[in-house]
């Protein structure tokens, strides 16, 4: 089964309320804020009076309830079906609205249902509450039995640039998540790059896929991807520009994105251990699913400027023609690397896309997006991504935007004095920077990654934490998250 995504829609609220207002809802959440419920009067009047009501002697009744963000008492009415919803909106800021907002949607999962939440006070919190209503909503299995349900949420009409948005962020979103919860089976190279195909049909992007002679020069993602006769890898390139304004616009800046796409990552010969590690390697490509589908968005959205994004998709298998620790292969731009475990293969796909957006693109920014190391999961763990660049100024923008979408990032150092952990004897380049026992294994491998991105301005997102949720909860499925689309979409959005 997969489940519909929700419509978001307004509805009028401000101004006298009428019986229209309430039209076709089966709910309503009204916010509380220390124990006051924060609507006009005269809503609460109308309110009550229709559905025969005390909202004060609710809240009075429910003792623990004092308006907390995320708590919530349920009022039905002795007169009609409509569930009011008291909802605590702690201090009122976007992180409660979003909080809230994924238990309301939680509340409702499963059932046809379409609520007003009268929560938000401004676009901004009308956005991610309205994403966390909606993502909280997401289920994929492919269990045989069918279910239809459609659910809608919607918010006062005085934001409705907010439901825009957050239904292009929720429907892309979704998407990503689809491609991340495919198991592997379905979903090899090829396949992938159908998909991608088929989304760059609907939103007018241009695409391109390249495999076999056409990607020769892409070593890296070559000596990872023929580990797999059956699924070999490919290479796709997306362009995105938005329509014609018509009046004379500057030069709009450009943004390549690069997504690690492993569609399954067993380590090859240096095989993944523990072995129960493995099984969560389908998600190895929520890189690739969060740079597509925040082009995607951007095209949804036409954002004014131009974005190239980059698939490295390959399978990590384990056969006769997967490479071996000791192998030396050569990169696009020439750069000659040393492969020392064959479970690193994320910076082996990666350091060929960021060459060849650093040679033939011309990006302003540049910007790769991967599930590259454990360490990461280590140091952040999973509510937040490794950001790497030099570009503190930027670094910043990511991290306020990351704050509200819920797409958190933390910004790491690129160590300079561990830059010799790269060193090699027989290659430019050793491949897991494992000379000198630096250990830090994020921080040298985003070391490794720089060697291939010449001047540009770039950033690295190490996702491997937050890419995958271990459990069904907040916004997030038990799985692929999406992560990364709303913060790129965003972040896009504000060049
Ligand atoms: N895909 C993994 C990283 C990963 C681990 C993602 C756990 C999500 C959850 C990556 O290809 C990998 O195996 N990295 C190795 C690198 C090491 C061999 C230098 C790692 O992190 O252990
Ligand atoms: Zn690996
Ligand atoms: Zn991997």
């Amino acid at each position: 089964m997969i489940s519909a995504i929700p419509r978001l829609g307004s509805r009028k609220v401000k101004g006298t309320p009428t019986d229209q207002t309430l039209i076709n809802l089966t709910h309503i959440a009204i916010p509380v804020q220390n124990s006051k419920i924060q609507i006009e009067v005269k809503w609460k009047k109308f309110l009550e009076r229709r559905l025969a009501i005390d909202l004060d002697k609710e809240i009075k009744a429910a003792k623990e309830f004092t308006g907390k963000a995320g708590e919530v008492i349920e009022v039905k009415s002795n007169t009609e079906p409509l569930k009011i919803l008291l909802s605590g909106v702690g201090e009122g800021k976007s992180e409660d609205l979003r909080k809230l907002g994924a238990i309301l949607g939680r509340k409702i999962k499963g059932s046809s249902a379409t609520l007003l939440s009268l929560c938000p006070q401004d676009e901004q919190q009308a956005l991610v509450h309205l994403n966390a209503l909606a993502l909280s909503n997401y289920t994929w299995n492919l269990k045989s039995s069918k279910k239809s349900e459609s659910i809608e949420f919607l918010v006062s009409d005085e934001f409705k640039r907010a439901v825009t948005h957050s239904q292009v962020l929720v429907e892309t979103t979704w998407q990503a998540r689809d491609l991340i919860h495919t198991p592997s089976n379905i979903k090899s190279p090829k396949w992938v790059a159908a998909q991608a195909r088929k989304l760059a049909k609907e939103n007018r992007l241009g695409i391109s896929v390249k495999s076999g002679r056409e990607i020769a020069k892409f070593g890296g993602l070559r000596a990872v991807g023929n580990s797999s006769k059956k699924n070999p890898p490919c290479f796709v390139e997306i362009s995105y520009k938005p329509k014609k304004s018509g009046t004379k616009t500057k030069r709009l800046p450009h943004v390549v994105l690069v997504g690690k796409g492993i569609t399954f990552d067993t380590g090859g010969v240096s095989l993944k251990r523990p072995y129960d590690m493995m099984t969560a390697m389908k998600t190895d490509m929520a890189g690739a699913a969060a740079v597509l589908l925040a082009t995607v968005a951007a095209a949804k959205l036409n954002l004014n400027i131009r974005v190239t994004t980059l698939l490295m998709l390959a399978e990590n298998a384990l056969s006769a023609t997967a490479q071996r620790p000791s192998d030396v292969i050569e990169h696009f731009d020439g750069t000659t690397v040393e492969v020392i475990n064959t479970d690193a293969e994320g910076r082996l796909v990666l350091a060929d896309g960021l060459a060849y957006a650093d040679l033939k693109l011309s990006p302003d920014y540049l910007v790769d997006v991967a599930t590259l190391t454990g360490a990461a999961t280590l140091g952040l763990s999973r509510h937040f991504a490794a950001l790497y660049t030099r570009d503190d100024v930027m670094a910043k923008k990511f991290n306020e935007i990351g704050e509200y979408t819920g797409d958190r990032i933390w910004q790491m150092p690129l160590v300079d004095d561990y830059a010799i952990a790269l060193e090699s004897e027989i290659a430019d380049l050793n491949h897991t920077a494992d000379k000198y026992d630096f250990e830090a294994g994020s921080v040298t491998a985003a070391l490794f990654l720089e060697r291939f991105v010449g001047k540009r301005r770039w950033f690295h997102l190490d996702i491997a934490g937050p890419a995958r949720s271990e459990a069904d909860s907040g916004e997030n499925p038990k799985g692929g998250t999406g992560y990364g689309v709303r913060l790129l979409t965003e972040w896009m959005a504000q060049l």
